[in-house]
């Protein structure tokens, strides 16, 4: 997405704008705002959006693969939940100004952006309570966050898109724990799904903030509520005990709780190859997409069916 040449903003309606998120409040869609505060917001809505609906494809994989028809069941609820969040955001996103069409054909077209998180094969039935524990969990920590952003249909609709990502989590633990408890093979799995997706988590919050005049607005406006660093750390504090307490092992021999500054150190991870997936070079990326793309030409007689449907009425 490329930022567009705005006309200079009204300076009385950009102080009350800035009046009324200093003082608490929040902007609805029919509301004046910033172009700018318009364009954030519209990138990071249809990124989220993106990144659901993207994000359900790794742990789809494994519905017909789902060790019993408990597991399945919970696992097509949860992919079904994930599908349901992204056409939530893409709403929430066209009323910042972008058609739904134009988002879907932009992802489609890999325009625009999903999670790096999603661009990794699920290689094992570990890879999914890991993605259910860990992947779901860091983007808690983001989400969770964000339900005091300034935007107003944003933080509505993350409060019931948290809701059922905790309920993912839950689910994930039950998945994790048994894998855990299990036999020494099912333990091997999930330590090594564990070993792969550490570095692509640790990636999920990007890399550390940079003082800029950019994040200060973005702070100022509460588009961003933590830095990156904060909500990693808030992750670590979290979930690490989940590998721990197991006996399981942090795959970042620099991993180290550092009780002075209550933080953890760790490895930096390489940010090459963070820049390389988000880029839309990660190793699923294109099969994910040609995925999207087959589907979407499979369900066009369905949009057609609707359209028809509409103009009849
Ligand atoms: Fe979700
Ligand atoms: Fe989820």
């Amino acid at each position: 997405m490329t930022q567009p040449q705005a006309a200079p903003d009204n300076p009385e309606k950009l102080a009350s704008f800035e009046a009324e998120i200093a003082s608490g409040g929040r902007i609805e869609a029919g509301q004046w705002m910033p172009e700018q505060y318009r364009f954030e917001c519209l990138r990071l809505i249809q990124m989220h959006a993106n990144s659901e609906l993207m994000g359900a494809l790794p742990e789809r994989e494994w519905i017909p693969r789902a060790p019993t028809l408990a597991r399945k069941m919970a696992l097509v609820a949860k992919v079904q939940d994930e599908v349901g969040h992204a056409q939530l955001l893409y709403r929430v996103a066209e009323d910042l100004g972008k058609p739904r069409s134009r988002m879907i054909e932009d992802l489609l077209a890999g325009r625009s952006k999903f999670h790096n998180v999603f661009h990794y094969p699920a290689d094992t039935w570990a890879d999914v309570a890991v993605i259910q524990v860990f992947v779901d969990g860091a983007a808690m920590q983001t989400q969770g966050a964000l339900r005091s952003c300034s935007y107003a249909p944003y933080a509505r609709v993350l409060k019931r898109i948290c809701y059922e990502e905790d309920f993912h989590i839950r689910l994930g633990i039950d998945v994790h724990k048994s894998l855990a408890d299990g036999t020494p093979r099912q333990r091997a799995m999930l330590q090594d799904a564990i070993d792969r997706w550490w570095q692509p988590i640790m990636h999920f919050f990007g890399p550390r903030d940079q003082v800029s005049p950019h994040l200060e607005t973005m702070m100022r406006w509460r588009i961003k509520v933590k830095t990156n660093d904060e909500l990693r750390q808030q992750f670590l504090r979290q979930f690490v005990p989940l590998i721990t307490d197991y006996g399981l092992r942090v795959p970042d021999p620099k991993l180290k709780w550092n009780e002075t500054e209550q933080r953890y150190e760790y490895g930096e991870p390489d940010w090459e190859e963070f820049k390389r997936v988000i880029r839309g070079e990660g190793p699923k990326t294109a099969a994910r997409l040609q995925l999207r793309n087959d589907y979407w030409r499979r369900h066009q007689w369905v949009r057609e069916a609707m359209d028809s449907w509409r103009v009849a009425a």
